[in-house]
């Protein structure tokens, strides 16, 4: 039996996914955690550092901030300061930050349909939000880049990235990352790059690629957004950071974040740096086990022709095309079933739905036999 195939009872521990549905038989198989145990080094520190007692006011360690800077190296061969740190409480904190940094009224891009947060930070910030669709190209989403750059008005000072892509699981490659910083050089747009999904590439053929890494130049004008939390499944201890070159682009982000949480909490910082330190095995066998995990559901869709799912590189989610189904609501259909997806409309589309297949693959097959009689009810 593998590590992930352990089940473990999420009811009752204040869980967010499998709350929204207690008290019933839904399977939820929604927000974006993981129904995986986190790493054991990363609960023996917290053990440890509990054990200790004393839970006073925090202060970062050179340690942790090492941990950080070997663990990009090791995996996504980007060479980074120490300086250029920028530790907070979440990536969804650091999308705000990069939006309330932009004068009011001015524009911001993104592509959409995106993590619902994107939108919300503009609106959060007043910001004015113009979003270019996502195409499907070879079969993959990716972005029109003549499309996106006739959408950059004079007022447009942001980009918001998704990279790897939140739904639809895109990991971009060079060539496209290099027209992006083009593209916003031109114009003079800062980037904003959530790379929360970067360690979660379960295609062994692909690798991510920092757009930061690209060029020292283009660095300069990038805010890059990047936590443990996805990757070791951590998201309640609320540990992340913002990796920005720029001195100047750094204080201003830092100016935001004054005042609203600029010290993550003590238990944060002992499995963050377990995390990036003694971790890279358990990592290594998640991707496989969530590679696995997605066969199935690709399996699935392919056998339903009234289902469609683009190729997909990263993340544990997803992103299922339910236009041919011809239900008002594909959501509340699967949820008739017993499964408790995300709805699409949130991220811009409501003909789909958003499943998150970090679970064990036991449960994993019940989800999918649910939303197989929910399609066959279709037919009868
Ligand atoms: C693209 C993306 N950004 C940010 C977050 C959330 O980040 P945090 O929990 O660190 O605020 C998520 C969670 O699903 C996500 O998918």
């Amino acid at each position: 039996m593998s590590f992930f195939d352990k089940e473990i009872d999420r009811r009752g521990t204040h869980c967010e996914k499998w709350d929204k549905y207690k008290d019933t038989d839904v399977i939820p198989a929604w927000v974006a955690d993981m129904d995986f145990s986190s790493p054991i080094p990363v609960i023996n520190a917290l053990r440890q550092r509990v054990e200790h007692g004393i839970f006073g006011y925090t202060g970062m360690d050179d340690d942790t901030n090492e941990a950080v800077i070997d663990f990009i190296k090791r995996h996504h061969n980007w060479e980074i300061k120490k300086e250029w740190i920028v530790w907070m409480t979440g990536v969804i904190p650091g999308i705000n930050l990069a939006c309330r940094m932009i004068s009011d009224n001015s524009e911001v891009i993104t592509t959409t349909p995106i993590y619902p947060h994107f939108v919300t930070a503009t609106k959060n910030t007043n910001k004015i939000l113009t979003q270019v669709p996502m195409k499907e190209i070879n079969n993959r989403w990716s972005i029109d880049f003549e499309e996106f750059e006739s959408k950059i008005s004079p007022t447009c000072k942001l980009f918001l990235l998704c990279n790897p892509y939140n739904p639809g699981g895109t990991v971009f490659t060079k060539a496209e990352l290099e027209k992006l910083c083009e593209i916003c050089t031109k114009y003079d747009l800062i980037i904003c790059s959530d790379e929360i999904h970067a360690d979660l590439v379960i295609n062994p053929k692909t690798k991510h690629i920092p757009i930061a890494s690209l060029d020292d130049d283009y660095a300069q004008n990038i805010i890059t957004l990047m936590a443990p939390s996805k990757t070791f499944n951590i998201a309640g201890l609320q540990s992340s950071f913002a990796i920005i070159p720029n001195k100047k682009l750094r204080l201003a982000f830092k100016k935001e974040l004054r005042g609203m949480g600029e010290n993550i909490n003590v238990l944060a910082i002992s499995a963050t740096k377990a995390a990036y330190t003694q971790s890279d095995e358990w990592l290594r066998k998640l991707k496989k086990y969530l590679l696995e995990n997605f066969k199935l559901v690709k399996e699935f869709i392919d056998k339903n022709r009234d289902l469609q799912m683009l190729s997909s590189d990263a993340t544990f989610l997803a992103w299922i095309d339910c236009q041919a189904l011809h239900v008002a609501n594909p959501y509340e259909l699967f949820l008739e079933y017993g499964v408790g997806l995300n709805d699409g409309k949130r991220f811009g589309d409501k003909n789909f739905v958003r499943l998150n297949f970090a679970t064990t693959r036991k449960n994993l097959e019940e989800i999918l036999r649910r939303m197989q009689k929910a399609i066959d009810s279709l037919e009868n």
